[in-house]
């Protein structure tokens, strides 16, 4: 670990590029992206399809290699590490949760949200703890195929925090769920930011789910071109508003 991990935000990208090849063309997924979130912050990233959202999440969670700039969490620059120290970090400092849930099926809920953490004395405490704290006590013993869809969710968040990651990922968390289902995501997302002093850095093209993110994030060709604040008043049409004027911007404006 840095020396530096104590005072270090817990994310800082800088000028990070990503370029794939496709038969003859390079596509460029990221373009000089610079991003700093601090702790406990709730960040939203927004973007229309194929703007290099996910690219990016997959960048920050050591995923995918860059081709230039830096990634640096808790102060440790990822490009240092070695695949297996790396895979180390990843599994102790990023919590990743998916669109699609990615839970095993044949596991119950409890041992799902315990699989990816080392054993310990205190692992079975952590479990109770984040099954209270998401609401799933009675849903403990459930596997994957008897749960909502917002319980499965639930689920992959809880299995994301378990071993206390500076980060919290999502990709599309709400992607798979009805509205309300979605909207309780959200919420719990913007909650575990303020009680556990979480960064949860979530990628959407949803107003409704960037309405609870303490800053918003807007990508257009691989780049992040600007930034805004939520008002608070959680009215998505305010927040598309605000998204589609700032990405109407011509690009050497923003
Ligand atoms: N593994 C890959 N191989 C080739 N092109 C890719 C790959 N992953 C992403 N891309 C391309 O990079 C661009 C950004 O993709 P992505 O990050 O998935 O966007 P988003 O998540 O915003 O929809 C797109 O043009 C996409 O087609
Ligand atoms: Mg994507």
């Amino acid at each position: 670990m840095n020396s530096s991990s104590q005072t270090s935000p817990p994310l800082v990208v800088e000028g990070v590029r990503k370029q794939f090849r496709r038969s003859q063309t390079a596509i460029t997924a990221l373009n000089e992206v610079d991003l700093t979130a601090e702790a406990g912050q709730f960040i939203v990233i927004m973007g229309a399809s194929g703007s290099g959202k996910s690219t990016l999440l997959h960048a920050i969670a050591g995923l995918t290699d860059v081709d230039a700039g830096k990634v640096l969490v808790n102060g440790q620059d990822l490009s240092e590490l070695s695949d297996v120290r790396l895979t180390k970090f990843r599994g102790k400092e990023i919590g990743l949760v998916f669109q699609a849930f990615n839970l095993i099926p044949s596991l119950t809920a409890e041992d799902n949200i315990r699989l990816p953490a080392p054993a310990s004395s205190h692992l079975s405490e952590r479990v109770d703890q984040l099954l209270k704290r998401l609401n799933l006590q009675d849903r403990r013993l459930h596997k994957p195929g008897a749960l909502s869809g917002g319980e499965q969710q639930r689920v992959a968040i809880a299995r994301a925090l378990i071993c206390d990651p500076a980060i919290l990922l999502a990709d599309e968390p709400t992607g798979s769920l009805d509205y309300d289902a979605g909207q309780q995501i959200c919420q719990l997302l913007h909650e575990l930011s303020r009680e556990q002093g979480r960064t949860i850095i979530a990628v959407t093209h949803e107003p409704n789910v960037a309405m609870w993110a303490d800053r918003v994030v807007v990508m257009r060709d691989g780049k992040n071109v600007a930034e805004f604040t939520p008002d608070g008043s959680r009215d998505p049409q305010e927040v598309a508003m605000q998204y589609q004027s700032l990405l109407r911007r011509p690009m050497e404006a923003v």
